[in-house]
């Protein structure tokens, strides 16, 4: 009856890993890679782990041969041949052919780029997103990342505010992004679909509340994707865009093609072809742009954005119903 516990261990390992491994694929897993940088990160991560079970076991199969070992005691010899080889060789050995492989992968990460720059700023709490394209011209827009497959990206990184940490999990490894500095990162997505990005340093009340939407596309979509993001606000002036720059909006967000030019906040052009608001926390639709509007401070706490829950619910409905039509 001695095993009995390690016999109850052994029956629930298979639950257990399964309920483990439920979590390792989906848009926001680094061990469910998508890109270049992230299938070295898993890879150094399978390889660690891999050798870190090894080690645990062979540890483990000599402690339980030790205790129930030989009575006879070791010769001094014997002893200091043991300690030399066991505790000296083998593990030095052994880590720096990890730290090797492990050093290996890191000129990959920081080669140079195929001429796409994204400079992307953390604010409390989204994301400014600045494209240089190649031809040397610039598009802003927010909390919604579109990259070409199989392109290398380079990444310029800062922050508004505080420091934030730009991840997105199944492309790379993640990088800060402090007030003041401008670090870089280049990413190579080699898989089409959406994923989550997210940020990865405490930053405030909303930390939790900073995603964004990243979706990779076929280069001849993503270059349909710019140009048609480089025109002008599509949505027919009406009465909702006349109270979104009465009411003042205008003056911290930008919808191009209107008089709205304000830099405090997200750009809005296009707000309508983005997959969620609110920097990836809710389902783009009127409905929770309105919600959105005039509960910000519910929604999001300590962002910059006052809630308007003291514009009459009509006037929040039409500029909500406006900028959810800017296509
Ligand atoms: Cu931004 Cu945490």
């Amino acid at each position: 009856m001695r095993n009995s516990p390690v016999r109850l261990w052994l029956a629930f390992l298979p639950v257990g890993l399964a309920f483990s491994l439920a979590g390792c694929s989906g848009e926001q897993s680094a061990l469910d890679p998508a890109g270049q940088e992230a299938s070295a990160v898993a890879r150094l991560f399978w390889v660690m782990l891999s050798a870190a079970a090894l080690i645990w076991a062979v540890m483990m199969g000599l402690a339980l041969f030790a205790s129930r070992g030989r009575e006879r005691p070791w010769t001094e010899r014997g002893a200091m041949r043991l300690i030399v080889i066991g505790g000296a060789v083998i593990p030095t050995l052994l880590l720096a052919a990890l730290l090797a492989f492990g050093l290996g992968l890191m000129p990959a990460l920081r080669s140079p780029g195929d001429g796409l720059r994204v400079a992307v700023r953390g604010e409390q709490f989204w994301w400014r997103i600045d494209y240089e394209l190649p031809d040397g011209s610039r598009l802003v827009t927010a909390n919604e990342l579109r990259l070409p497959v199989g392109q290398r990206v380079e990444f310029l990184l800062t922050a508004q505010d505080v420091i934030h940490s730009f991840w997105i999990p199944a492309l790379g490894g993640k990088m800060d992004m402090i007030p003041g500095a401008t670090n870089r990162i280049v990413l190579e997505p080699q898989r089409l679909g959406r994923f989550r990005g997210v940020c990865a340093e405490f930053c405030g009340p909303s930390h939790a509340l900073m995603a964004f939407t990243v979706e990779v596309m076929e280069p001849a979509a993503f270059e349909a994707w710019l140009a048609a993001e480089q025109a002008p606000a599509a949505a027919p002036e009406g009465q909702g865009a006349a109270l979104f720059l009465a009411r003042g909006c205008g003056a911290c967000h930008t919808v191009r093609g209107t008089e709205a030019d304000g830099v405090i906040g997200p750009d809005l052009t296009h707000l309508a072809t983005r997959h969620s608001i609110g920097a990836g926390i809710m389902e783009n639709d009127p409905a929770a742009i309105d919600r959105f509007i005039r509960e910000v401070q519910e929604i999001k706490p300590g962002a910059r954005m006052p809630g308007f829950s003291m514009l009459p619910p009509e006037e929040t409905a039409l500029i909500a119903r406006w900028l959810g039509s800017l296509k």
